[in-house]
C-alpha cells in the first residue's frame, strides 16, 4: 500500500514542467520556508528507492543564519549557501546498515516481504556491505543519496521553490560545522528557496544521439 500519510501542499508545476524549467538557482531571497513545505520536500527524498531498501541517507537541514554562514565558509564561500531559505546537507551513513538492517526487514515483513527473502537478505546484505573498502562505500552511498536528493529537488520545484544542487564544499569542514559522526560521508548540498534576481541562463543539453545508444554502445536508438 502506498504511504499517503502526508497531505500535499500546493502544486504549482507538473513534474514535466519542473524537470524542463528547473535551473541551478544562482541567488536566493532568503525568506524563511514554512515547515510544512520543508517537510514535504524532505519526505519526497525519504520515499526514494535505495539498494536493498537500506535508506543509508541522512540529511542535516541548515536554516539558522549562524550555521548557514559557517556552512558557506565550508563551501568555498558560495553565497547561495547563506542566501538560501534552507540548505539540505545530504549525507550517507556508511554504518547505517549495521543499525538499520533488522528494522528494514521488520518494515518489509509488515508490508509483505516474503520470509524466505528476509532470511536471505539478512545474510547477503551484511556480506555485501561489510566487504566494501572506504572508496566502494562512498561510491555506493553517492548512488543512493543522489536519488533521494533528486526526489527532494524535484518536489521542491513542483511545489513552487527554486533549488541549487552543490558539490562545491570541503568534506572535513562540513563535518566540523555540522558535528557529523565519523561514519557519515557528505554527498551534496541542496539549497532551497526563492530566486532573487534573474535566473541562470539555460546551458543547453546534448542531443539524445550524443548520449543515448540502443541495444549496444555506438548504435543509435531507433
Ligand atoms: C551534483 C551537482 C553538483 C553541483 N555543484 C554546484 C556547485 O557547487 N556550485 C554551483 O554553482 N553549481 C553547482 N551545480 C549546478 C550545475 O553547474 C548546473 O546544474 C549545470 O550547470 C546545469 O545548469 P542547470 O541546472 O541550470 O540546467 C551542481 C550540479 C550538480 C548536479
Amino acid at each position: 500500500m502506498k504511504n499517503t500519510k502526508r497531505t500535499m501542499a500546493k502544486i504549482t508545476k507538473t513534474l514535466p514542467q519542473a524537470i524542463m524549467e528547473r535551473r541551478a538557482t544562482p541567488s536566493f531571497d532568503g525568506a524563511p520556508i514554512p515547515t510544512e513545505d520543508l517537510k514535504q520536500i524532505l519526505d519526497a527524498g525519504l520515499h526514494a528507492p535505495s539498494g536493498y531498501n537500506m535508506q543509508p541517507w541522512r540529511f542535516v537541514v541548515v536554516q539558522s543564519p549562524e550555521q548557514k554562514k559557517k556552512l558557506r565558509a565550508a563551501s568555498y564561500n558560495q553565497a547561495k549557501v547563506e542566501e538560501a531559505s534552507a540548505v539540505i546537507v545530504a549525507c550517507g551513513d556508511a554504518d547505517g546498515w549495521r543499525k538499520d538492517l533488522d528494522l528494514m526487514l521488520q518494515m518489509g515483513r509488515e508490508g509483505g516481504m516474503p520470509e524466505s527473502y528476509a532470511a536471505q537478505a539478512k545474510t547477503s546484505v551484511s556480506n555485501f556491505l561489510s566487504s566494501f573498502t572506504h572508496e566502494q562505500s562512498h561510491a555506493w552511498l553517492n548512488k543512493q543519496v543522489m536519488i533521494a536528493l533528486t526526489h527532494m529537488m524535484l518536489m521542491a520545484e513542483v511545489i513552487g521553490y527554486d533549488t541549487a544542487p552543490m558539490e562545491g564544499f570541503e568534506q572535513d569542514k562540513v563535518h566540523e560545522v555540522l558535528r557529523l559522526p565519523m561514519s557519515y560521508w557528505v554527498v551534496a548540498l541542496l539549497a532551497v528557496g526563492h530566486l532573487n534576481g534573474p535566473d541562470k541562463y539555460y546551458g543547453g543539453r546534448f542531443e539524445m544521439s550524443h548520449t543515448v545508444f540502443g541495444e549496444e554502445f555506438g548504435k543509435p536508438l531507433k
